[in-house]
């Protein structure tokens, strides 16, 4: 199915105004085949010379989809109940895991909640929120996940924050299932992703207590935004000051702007790393 014809708009898929293909519901037979397809897709990249592979459950992609109860209407064992809805992402871990080197990590990247718990829709069916993930989490180190990468939102325009413009919070979220896990004695890295851009917020993020203020994350936000701050702060609030947030954290942006943060991060915190031999004469120094 698909083509011309299921275009939900009317438009031709070659329109640059619409034409997108209408959604629909998976056979039990295609999800099998996906879930091989992801398997297969792991072992290629194995094959490519990838060190590591992780599995995108997050911002509204596939796997993502089904683990929220407002995009996953589904009536089988794929939709419904939480254990069904999170049943796709278990049996990809599992077939993944199969595939790959015992020694290879591998990551699983989270939407830790798509920030639909204040919104009609979300009150309507429910919604995927940090409750779900950490429930999730605990499932995940028996299966051989060995690093989550705790982002948020992207399955639903109606969201309330926007994860691009929202402080510390994913680093929060980060920070609260780490300490959740650890409580039941599971272990499983934990990335915190998102606004992380100095060398020190780097820092304080892996070492134990230099939490980031709630004041200042507060501050850092859109004033717009600031009573659903306050929530997620309030949501967070009950894990222990002097835990490091998250044992890796993973930066995006502030490689767009500057290529060679690593370096300038090693700089400014004291650590001896190798410098490429082209930029020796230009390396960071004390004045
Ligand atoms: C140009 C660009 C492309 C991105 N593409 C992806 C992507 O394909 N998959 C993904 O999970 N996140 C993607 N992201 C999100 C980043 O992985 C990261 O989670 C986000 O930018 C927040 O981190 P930062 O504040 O360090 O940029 C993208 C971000 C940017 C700026």
């Amino acid at each position: 199915m698909g083509g011309e014809e299921w275009t939900w708009d009317g438009l031709p898929s070659t329109d640059p105004e619409g034409g997108f293909w209408a959604p629909r519901a998976l056979s039990v037979a295609e999800i099998q085949e996906i879930i091989q397809d992801w398997a297969k897709a792991a072992e290629r990249a194995v094959r490519a010379g990838v060190d590591t592979i992780e599995i995108h459950a997050a911002h509204g992609y596939l796997i993502g989809e089904f683990l929220s109860p407002v995009t996953n209407r589904r009536t089988d064992q794929y939709g419904g109940s939480f254990e069904n809805r999170i049943r796709i992402l278990l049996e990809i871990i599992t077939a993944v895991r199969k595939v790959i080197p015992e020694t290879m990590p591998l990551f699983v990247r989270l939407s830790a909640t798509e920030w639909l718990e204040n919104t009609e829709v979300g009150k309507r069916y429910g919604c995927w929120d940090v409750e779900s993930s950490i429930r999730l989490a605990k499932l995940l180190p028996p299966l051989g996940v060995d690093l989550l990468d705790v982002s948020s939102g992207g399955n639903h325009p109606d969201q309330i924050i926007n994860p691009f413009g929202a402080g510390d919070y994913q680093t929060r979220i980060a920070a609260q299932i780490r300490s959740e896990l650890q409580a039941e004695g599971l272990y499983m890295f934990i990335g915190a992703v998102g606004l992380i851009t100095e060398a020190e917020q780097a820092r304080d993020i892996l070492e134990a207590g230099a939490a980031t203020s709630l004041s200042k994350a507060i501050e850092d936000v859109d004033a717009d935004i600031e009573k659903e701050a306050e929530a997620i702060l309030n949501m967070t609030e009950k894990r222990n000051g002097n835990d490091p947030q998250a044992d890796v954290v993973f930066v995006a942006r502030q490689f767009m702007r500057e290529p060679e943060w690593v370096l300038k991060v090693a700089w400014k915190l004291g650590i001896d790393v190798a410098w490429p031999v082209q930029s020796l004469k230009v390396r960071f120094r004390d004045a």
